[in-house]
């Protein structure tokens, strides 16, 4: 495999969490990061102080390794533009955009290898979690080079499932923050004091991401909390009347689902 600098184009949110990751793993040395950002990022910032290079000379893309796509997904063939002739044939894609397919992104870059990864933000401190599919089974290393050491990966045979892997992990930190929302809402109706109620809701999801790192099932998960008669469960039926909480769960990650294909027509 290539070896040679990571180029990550695109220094946004999700692109800032993965130079942070990088930089707190030490998985990727920075003197070996490349970040083309028109703008200044204080992730691109750290890195640089760290002896990665912002914007150089294209023609020190010519030994990349891979190039990691990480700008919205209508920008990426003005952003490739400049670059796609800079990079060596056998440079890896990684594209990180949601709904851009593996054969578009093969005819923009003339060919070079591509793996798709939809990762979420939390790959910042090592906690994030990823799909990956790659028909090249070098890109597909590569993939997994640059970010198992951020987060749980789960490879994707079948790219149509990227979508549906966009839906539920790329956009469920979003669900669940809103869930936090809405926790923190109904204290405000049991009599807490708004700012109570958000630090109290906001522990409680704390306190479930904690113990969902571990290996125990959801349901034992569930069970540490509910106890039979208890006031948990008193509170879980109501949350499932009816299959209400399970209707609109299913709902959301539909509705993204069916964005994610709009966007990839
Ligand atoms: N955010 C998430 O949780 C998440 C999760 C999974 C996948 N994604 C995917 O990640 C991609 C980026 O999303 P994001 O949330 O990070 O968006 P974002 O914050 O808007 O970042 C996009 C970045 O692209 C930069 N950019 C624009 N034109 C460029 C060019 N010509 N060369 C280099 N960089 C250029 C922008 O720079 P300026 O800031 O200077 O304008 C911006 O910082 C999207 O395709 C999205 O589908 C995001």
């Amino acid at each position: 495999m290539r070896q040679g600098p990571v180029v990550l184009l695109g220094c946004g949110r999700l692109g800032s969490a993965m130079v942070e990751g990088w930089l707190l793993t030490g998985s990727v040395d920075p003197a070996e990061l490349i970040i083309l950002t028109p703008s200044t990022k204080p992730a691109a910032e750290r890195a640089r102080v760290l002896g990665a290079r912002i914007n150089p000379p294209a023609d020190e893309l010519a030994g990349a390794r891979c190039l990691v796509l990480a700008v919205k997904p209508a920008m990426w063939r003005a952003a490739s533009e400049p670059v796609v002739g800079a990079l060596a044939k056998d440079t890896a894609i990684v594209s990180v955009m949601a709904g851009v397919r593996a054969g578009d992104l093969s005819a923009g870059f003339q060919g070079r290898p591509i793996a798709r990864v939809m990762p979420t933000t939390a790959v910042a401190w090592g906690q994030g979690v990823a799909a990956i599919h790659a028909e090249d089974p070098q890109a597909r290393t590569l993939a997994h080079g640059l970010f198992q050491p951020l987060a749980d990966i789960v490879d994707l045979d079948d790219e149509d499932l990227m979508d549906a892997a966009t839906a539920v992990a790329g956009s469920g930190p979003a669900y669940l923050h809103a869930f936090t929302q809405a926790l923190a809402k109904a204290a405000q109706d049991v009599g807490l004091p708004p700012e109570t109620a958000l630090t109290l809701a906001r522990g409680a999801a704390r306190s479930a991401a904690a113990s969902a790192r571990g290996e125990g099932t959801l349901e034992s998960l569930i069970g540490q909390v509910a106890s039979p008669g208890g006031t948990t469960e008193a509170g879980l039926k109501a949350l499932n009347a009816g299959g209400q909480l399970d209707r609109a769960v299913a709902d959301a990650v539909r509705a993204a689902l069916n964005r994610a294909r709009d966007l990839s027509a």
